[in-house]
C-alpha cells in the first residue's frame, strides 16, 4: 500500500486558511514534511493572517490562486507531490457570492458542487501529477450519520461506524433536498475519491476521514468560525448565533487529534479499503463523552476553567415561547481509527480550554468578568460536603492554586497511608505549596473524581469515601488513588479537613489480604482501648499519627503522646462493626462503629498504612452522633 514519509518529498495541504487546514500543516511539518499549503487568495484578509501564520513555520512553500471552481488551479501546487491532504470545501456559512466569487450564487448549489466539482479538480491534478500516491479527503460526520429522521430517533444509544451512510432510511425526495446539500456533497465527494482511485489502477489510493464539530486551538484569527466561534462567544458572555441561537448538542473531534489521524493514515501500509465499512474513519467523540449539551455541559466545563467570566447563553425557548427540544447525538467513540491507525483522542475539557485561552491570548474574544464572587473564588461557599469535595477537582483541573486550596478547611492535613503526612496551617501555606509540574512530568493533563460515598455523618462532619483516576492527553488512566475526605462544616461552610489516601490502587485489583490485615490492626487498638492498655494502642501506630477534629488537627510525634491521648478516649465502648472501606496494596480506610459511652454512636475511620513492612495505624476521625 502506498505509505508515505517525509523521506518520500513534499505533501500538499488544501484549504490551508481554513481551521484544518492549517493544523494539517502545522500537524506534518512538526513531524518533518516539506508542505506544499494551498491558498486561495494570499491578498484576501483570511489569505495574509494565514499567510503570516505559515510564513514562521518551517518547510512550508505556499501556493497561491488554488480555488476549488478554477480547474488547473492545483495542477502545479500537486506537482512532485506524494500526498495531498484536502481540507478546503465550500460551507454553508461562507458560500454567498462574496466569498465564493466564482460561485453560482445560489449557496446549497455551491456547497454541493464544491464538493464534487472542486474535487474532481483535485483529482484531475492528482492524476495529472503521476507523483501522488495519496489522497485524504476531510469528509464529514454529515456523511455517516443521518438527520433526524433516520436512526437517531428510533435508537439514541446508537453507534455511527464506518458502515453508515447519511442517505440511508431518507426518503429521496428529502435527500435531494436542497438543506441535505452538504450531507449530499459530502457523501457523493467521497464516492467520487474512491472511484478515481479505483480508476487510477493502482496509482494511488483515497482514504476518507469523517469528523464531528472540529474545535481545538486557534492558531491565527482567520481560523475563527463554525463550532470555535460559538464557544467563544459563551465565554465572552455572548448567545450563541450559528447554525441557530438554539441549544444544541455539541459531538466533539479536536482538530489536533483529527490531523494527527489524517497524517497516521497517509503513513500506514494497511489496506484501508479492505478494513470495516472501507477506506473511511470516523472521527468523533473524545472516550464517548464528546457529545455535551452546549447549554449545560460545554457551558459548565468553560466555568469550571474560568469562574470569573459571565457566560453566555444558547436560548432554550422559541421566540413563541415553545421549548425547544435538544435531542442526544447517540454514542461517540471512533474505534476504528484507534485500533487501525493508533489514533488518539484527548479529553474534551482539554479541547475546550485550548478554544478559549487561544481565542482570549488572540484577542478574538474579551471575557466580562463577573463582579460577584464566582463559585470557585476565595469566599466560595459550599452548601454541602459533596459541593466541597466535587469543587477540589475542578479547581486541580484548573490548576488555580489559590481556589484550590479555598476549598480546605485549616488546619487542613493530607496523609498517604505508605508515606507521610502533609499539613497546612492556612489557604496561603496551601496555595504556595500547590503545583502541577511534578504531575505533568508524568504525561498528567486531567484528574477527575470519583462518585463519592458517605461513610459517617453528622451535621459539621462527613466522611466521604472518594478518589481520583489521573488522565493523560490520550485520555488514558495513568494513575489512581482511593481517599476518605474528612469535610467539616465551619459556620456555614463545608471544607476539607483532612485527606486520607490509600495511595496504592489499582482498578479490578485484589486487596482482601491487605484489607484483612489493617482490620486485624484496629480490632487490636479497639480491643487494647477497652481494656485500657494504651501502650499497646500506641504501639499499633505510626508516628507522627494524625487525629482530625472539626476545626482542628492534631498531631502526635510519638507513641508517649498519643498514649495520653488514647487513655482520654473515654468516649467509646467496644467497637460493633469494623470493616474495610477502601483497600489498595499498602494502604486500607478501616470503617468502625462503636457505641458512645453517653449513648449514641461513634464512627471513626482509621488510616492504616503498609510502611517498611509495618501495617499501622496512620490517621484517625471520629464522629459523635448522639442519636444513633
Ligand atoms: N468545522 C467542522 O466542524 C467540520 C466538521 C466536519 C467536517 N468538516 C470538513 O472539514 C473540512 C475543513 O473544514 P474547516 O472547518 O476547517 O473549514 P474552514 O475553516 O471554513 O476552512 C475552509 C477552507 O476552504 C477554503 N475554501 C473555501 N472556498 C474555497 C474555494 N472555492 N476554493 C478553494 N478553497 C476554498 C477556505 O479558504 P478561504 O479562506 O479562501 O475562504 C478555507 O481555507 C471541510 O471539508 C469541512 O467540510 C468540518
Amino acid at each position: 500500500m502506498p505509505a508515505i514519509s517525509p523521506l518520500d518529498g513534499p505533501v500538499a495541504v488544501t484549504g490551508c486558511s481554513g481551521f484544518t487546514g492549517g493544523h494539517m500543516v502545522r500537524e506534518l511539518v512538526l513531524q518533518g514534511y516539506q508542505v506544499r499549503a494551498c491558498i486561495r487568495d494570499a491578498n484576501s484578509w483570511r489569505g495574509k493572517d494565514c499567510v503570516d501564520y505559515l510564513n514562521r513555520l518551517p518547510r512550508v512553500e505556499i501556493v497561491d490562486g488554488c480555488d476549488l471552481f478554477t480547474p488547473g488551479s492545483y495542477h502545479a501546487a500537486f506537482n512532485g507531490c506524494t500526498a495531498v491532504f484536502h481540507t478546503a470545501a465550500v460551507l454553508g456559512n461562507s458560500a454567498n457570492l462574496e466569498s465564493q466569487p466564482l460561485g453560482s450564487g445560489d449557496t446549497s448549489m455551491d456547497v454541493f458542487n464544491g464538493g464534487v466539482i472542486g474535487t474532481q479538480n483535485i483529482i484531475d491534478a492528482i492524476n495529472a501529477s503521476s507523483s501522488v500516491r495519496r489522497l485524504l479527503y476531510t469528509s464529514s460526520m454529515a456523511a455517516v450519520r443521518g438527520s433526524r429522521h433516520t436512526r437517531r430517533t428510533s435508537a439514541p444509544d446508537y453507534e455511527w461506524t464506518e458502515t453508515d451512510w447519511a442517505y440511508e432510511g431518507i426518503e429521496p425526495e428529502v435527500w435531494e433536498s436542497p438543506r441535505n446539500a452538504y450531507a449530499r456533497s459530502k457523501v457523493e465527494t467521497e464516492r467520487l475519491v474512491n472511484a478515481a482511485a479505483d480508476a487510477s489502477g493502482g496509482r494511488w489510493d483515497a482514504i476518507t476521514m469523517a469528523p464531528a464539530m472540529i474545535c481545538g486551538p486557534v492558531l491565527f484569527r482567520a481560523q475563527v468560525g463554525q463550532w470555535i466561534e460559538q464557544l467563544g462567544r459563551i465565554a465572552a458572555g455572548l448567545p450563541t448565533a450559528w447554525p441557530s441561537k438554539y441549544d444544541m448538542y455539541y459531538d466533539i473531534i479536536d482538530v489536533r487529534d483529527l490531523v494527527k489521524a489524517q497524517r497516521l493514515a497517509a503513513e500506514s501500509a494497511v489496506d484501508h479499503g479492505s478494513t470495516h465499512g472501507g477506506p473511511r474513519y470516523v472521527m468523533h467523540g473524545t472516550g464517548g463523552h464528546s457529545a455535551l449539551r452546549l447549554g449545560t455541559e460545554v457551558r459548565a466545563l468553560i466555568h469550571e476553567y474560568f469562574p470569573a467570566f459571565v457566560l453566555g447563553e444558547p436560548a432554550t425557548v422559541t421566540s413563541s415561547g415553545e421549548r425547544i427540544t435538544v435531542e442526544a447525538n447517540g454514542v461517540n467513540d471512533c474505534k476504528k481509527a484507534k485500533s487501525v491507525l493508533g489514533a488518539t483522542i484527548r479529553p474534551v475539557e482539554d479541547t475546550i480550554r485550548a478554544v478559549i485561552e487561544t481565542s482570549i491570548e488572540l484577542g478574538v474574544i474579551e471575557p466580562k468578568r463577573s463582579e460577584a464572587p464566582a463559585t470557585g473564588s476565595r469566599t466560595a461557599s459550599f452548601s454541602s460536603p459533596e459541593d466541597a469535595y466535587w469543587e477540589f477537582f475542578r479547581a486541580d483541573r484548573a490548576q488555580d492554586a489559590e481556589r484550590w486550596a479555598d476549598v480546605m478547611s485549616y488546619p487542613h492535613v493530607r496523609v498517604a497511608a505508605p508515606t507521610g503526612t502533609a499539613s497546612f496551617e492556612t489557604p496561603e501555606a496551601y496555595a504556595s505549596n500547590a503545583s502541577w509540574d511534578a504531575r505533568k512530568a508524568t504525561g498528567w493533563v486531567l484528574s477527575r473524581g470519583a462518585e463519592p460515598v458517605r461513610l459517617h455523618e453528622s451535621p459539621d462532619k462527613v466522611h466521604l469515601a472518594g478518589g481520583w483516576t489521573r488522565y493523560n492527553i490520550d485520555n488514558e488512566p495513568i494513575l489512581s488513588n482511593r481517599v476518605t475526605y474528612v469535610l467539616t462544616r465551619l459556620g456555614e461552610r463545608w471544607g476539607i479537613q483532612a485527606r486520607f489516601g490509600v495511595d496504592s490502587f489499582d482498578e479490578g485489583e485484589n486487596y482482601e489480604t491487605a484489607a484483612a490485615t489493617a482490620v486485624e490492626v484496629v480490632e487490636r487498638f479497639h480491643s487494647a482501648l477497652g481494656s485500657g492498655d494504651f501502650e499497646a494502642c500506641a504501639r499499633l501506630c505510626h508516628y507522627p499519627m494524625t487525629e482530625v477534629g472539626i476545626g482542628e488537627v492534631a498531631q502526635f510525634e510519638d507513641a508517649a503522646t498519643a498514649r495520653e491521648r488514647f487513655a482520654a478516649m473515654t468516649d467509646r465502648n467496644a467497637a460493633s462493626e469494623i470493616r474495610a472501606a477502601q483497600m489498595g496494596s499498602r494502604g486500607v480506610v478501616v470503617s468502625v462503629t462503636a457505641r458512645g459511652q453517653a449513648g449514641g454512636t461513634v464512627n471513626s475511620v482509621f488510616l492504616v498504612g503498609n510502611r517498611e513492612e509495618q501495617w499501622r495505624i496512620a490517621g484517625i476521625s471520629a464522629i459523635t452522633d448522639p442519636q444513633g
